[in-house]
């Protein structure tokens, strides 16, 4: 777009540097001439060429300069207010551009994305309708459909290569089509599918690091006008920006994807490391958020305290499973846990959680022996909810407690093991059927 932002700005300064010099020599000419009358009234004329002009009063000459005056003024006044909506022209679709960027910058979930880029793309052209496909190999697919009667194209697809989108798509070139019953390149198959009436296309790739990844297609610019040159620039451009804000908002889902997957992979490996302790960190999870909920913790923190609680004994599956119950082996996972989950970015910042989540409120924990508030808050919430969850859950080592039971041991152990206030959010929250779900 760099490129058709310079063009268009180009032509904009071209217009009005022609302006200016156009007026310039009309007020010269004027003023030759006028200089001219003046020294053939004074002195005659001084040569044979300048015998057209009249020898003319001194009114006469100020009522000539006067009405010139008047006629130039009107012509400066046209001009600069032609200048002027230029100017504003050309500033207002800079500042819509920018507006449309950064709005499309922003956007991070893929469907509200390419439903933007639709409205936006229809608004600024006035067209009837439009569409953006994205292409999977050979299949370019109706993503977003608008207007007409062409909603129900969402989701099928066309071969790339055939119809005007997929010539787009094939050659990554642009098609502005005034006319298309004039280009052999319009597929009317479409039409006849949904009953629209395609008149005039103005469509454009969407492409990322040179590969085409779908096109955006609009049609009958409204007023049964054709689709202008500065159309197709500033589709081209939001086509540009389109494409950047598809690539990233997909890098996002994807990632997403991964974390999720991941995420799952180690809960089932935990279990299966640990069959006793099945389904133990998606319990912690649950009653982590309870308190969670008990603090108003903001979206995010929840989320993350969720995750962290998760994989808070993630360190498990580095540890000889045989040996899991001798008291210097099992209190290494945290720390084991932390070295494995640090290096992971979207893990990294609940590294910690996971490494003081055996730390006591007196200071009487590890591995850190820290105390008090100097433990991360999602850590000593995980101590109670994982504390809560041994005492109420059968494992072949331990004898289950009942729910009454387990909430007063927390009681009890409030303000030396576990953080007081903490405990008292988790009490008065919990409830029977919390430990069933
Ligand atoms: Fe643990």
């Amino acid at each position: 777009m760099a490129e058709d932002d310079q063009k268009s700005k180009k032509r904009a300064i071209q217009e009005i540097t022609k302006k200016i010099r156009l007026s310039l020599l009309i007020v010269a000419f004027v003023i030759i001439i006028l200089f001219a009358v003046v020294l053939n009234h004074l002195f005659g004329s001084p040569s044979t060429s300048l015998f057209f002009l009249p020898d003319i009063s001194v009114t006469m000459i100020m009522g000539i300069a006067l009405i010139l005056s008047v006629i130039g003024l009107g012509y400066l006044v046209r001009m600069s207010n032609q200048v002027l909506r230029i100017i504003h022209d050309y500033s207002s679709r800079i500042e819509k551009i920018l507006s449309i960027t950064k709005d499309l910058r922003e956007e991070i979930y893929g469907d509200i994305l390419l439903e933007k880029i639709m409205d936006y793309a229809l608004s600024i052209t006035h067209s009837e309708a439009g569409s953006l496909l994205l292409l999977d190999g050979d299949a370019l697919t109706f993503k977003v459909v608008k207007g007409g009667k062409a909603e129900q194209l969402t989701g099928t697809s066309v071969e790339k290569g055939k119809g005007v989108t997929g010539w787009v798509a094939a050659t990554g070139k642009p098609a502005r089509i005034a006319n298309v019953a004039q280009d052999e390149r319009f597929n009317p198959n479409i039409d006849s599918m949904t009953g629209f009436e395609t008149k005039s296309i103005l469509c454009v790739p969407l492409i990322t690091r040179s590969t085409v990844i779908g096109v955006l297609e609009l049609l009958n610019r409204s007023g049964g006008f054709a689709y202008r040159e500065r159309d197709e620039e500033i589709i081209a451009y939001l086509a540009e920006q389109a494409a950047i804000s598809i690539a990233k908002t997909k890098f996002v889902e994807d990632q997403k994807n991964y974390e999720i997957h991941l995420t799952e992979m180690l809960l089932e490996a935990i279990d299966f490391q640990i069959p006793e302790k099945k389904g133990h960190s998606r319990r912690v999870a649950r009653y982590s958020n309870i308190i969670a909920k008990g603090l108003h913790m903001s979206e995010g923190e929840r989320k993350r305290l969720y995750l962290a609680s998760l994989l808070h004994d993630v360190g498990f599956l580095k540890i000889n499973s045989d040996e899991n119950f001798k008291k210097e082996e099992y209190s290494r996972h945290p720390a084991v846990g932390y070295e494995m989950i640090k290096p992971i970015n979207f893990y990294a910042d609940i590294a910690p959680f996971i490494l003081y989540h055996h730390e006591r409120y007196d200071g009487y924990g590890y591995p850190s022996k820290l105390s008090g508030e100097a433990i991360p808050l999602e850590a000593r919430i995980i101590a109670i909810a994982e504390a809560f969850d041994a005492m109420i859950s059968l494992t072949s080592y331990r004898v289950p407690v009942n729910f009454h039971e387990a909430v007063d041991e927390l009681r009890r152990k409030a303000g030396t093991q576990f953080d007081q206030e903490l405990v008292e959010i988790f009490a008065t929250n919990i409830e029977p059927q919390h430990i069933k779900a």
